[in-house]
């Protein structure tokens, strides 16, 4: 979407920081032996509480309100029985709706003890975030951003999943135009004033090919590879974008 007046943009704030908010209490309450299931369900209960209703659940019947997934698996990872194991690489990917306006927020998180490998991956992710982030501003075109991203997965030496970008976000979980986390040349349109979108780097140790499991639902890395992801939903403007999922 395009924010158009002030009530967009306080309404897409407004159901940001419940995004940035759940996303944080449920980071904080991972423990070792927990199942995905029960983090999803206290992340659920947040959103509930706050009178926000899943995204994947609104949009596509998803099997879970959150996704949530591990090690090598990439995105859209079903809760369930699965016990959170001491030295897991989680992702734990937010987005919900309210009034109307949806926001998409997520991230990785080791669970303790930490490896230095991982430490590693989820700070080039983040870095490469970040650079996203500061390369999208109105005027510029929309590849500046894949190609800032790009930047940092090459000097850090980690490689994007291709498959995977962000997106046109607001009116519904999943608008366009799609934003690539590398630099394609033929995306020549311009970035412009009020549209939303999300920057989600995905940064893996392989080779950056992924597939769909057998569950039709999570996508996973075909070389078994941890994968870190770092999202935030933006309003484009002409300097530094707003960033509507901060918490
Ligand atoms: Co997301
Ligand atoms: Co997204």
């Amino acid at each position: 979407m395009t924010v158009e007046n002030e009530n967009d943009l306080a309404k897409l704030l407004r159901i940001g920081k419940i995004c940035a908010l759940a996303l944080q209490h449920m980071l904080e309450r991972i423990e070792p032996g927990m199942t995905t299931a029960q983090l999803d369900a206290i992340g659920a209960a947040f959103l509930k509480q706050h009178g926000a209703r899943s995204a994947p659940i609104l949009a596509y019947r998803f099997p879970g309100h959150i996704c949530i997934s591990l090690n090598h698996e990439a995105a859209h990872g079903i809760p369930g029985s699965r016990r959170i194991q001491p030295g897991d690489l989680i992702n734990v990917d937010v987005s919900a709706e309210l009034e109307g306006y949806w926001a998409d927020t997520g991230a990785s998180a080791i669970v303790p003890p930490s490896r230095p490998e991982y430490e590693a991956l989820c700070q080039a992710a983040r870095e490469a975030r970040s650079a996203g982030i500061n390369a999208a501003y109105a005027g510029r075109p929309l590849n500046a951003i894949g190609r800032a991203v790009e930047a940092v997965a090459k000097r850090t030496g980690y490689q994007i999943i291709r498959d995977l970008g962000g997106h046109g976000v607001g009116r519904h979980i999943h608008e366009k135009p799609n934003v690539p986390n590398h630099y394609d040349r033929s995306r020549r349109e311009k970035l412009t004033e009020g549209l939303v979108i999300t920057i989600e780097p995905f940064l893996t140790t392989g080779r950056g090919q992924i597939l769909t499991a057998r569950d039709n639902w999570t996508l996973k890395t075909a070389d078994k590879m941890p994968v870190a992801q770092y999202e935030h939903t933006i309003v484009i403007n002409g300097s530094c974008p707003i960033i509507v999922t901060a918490p």
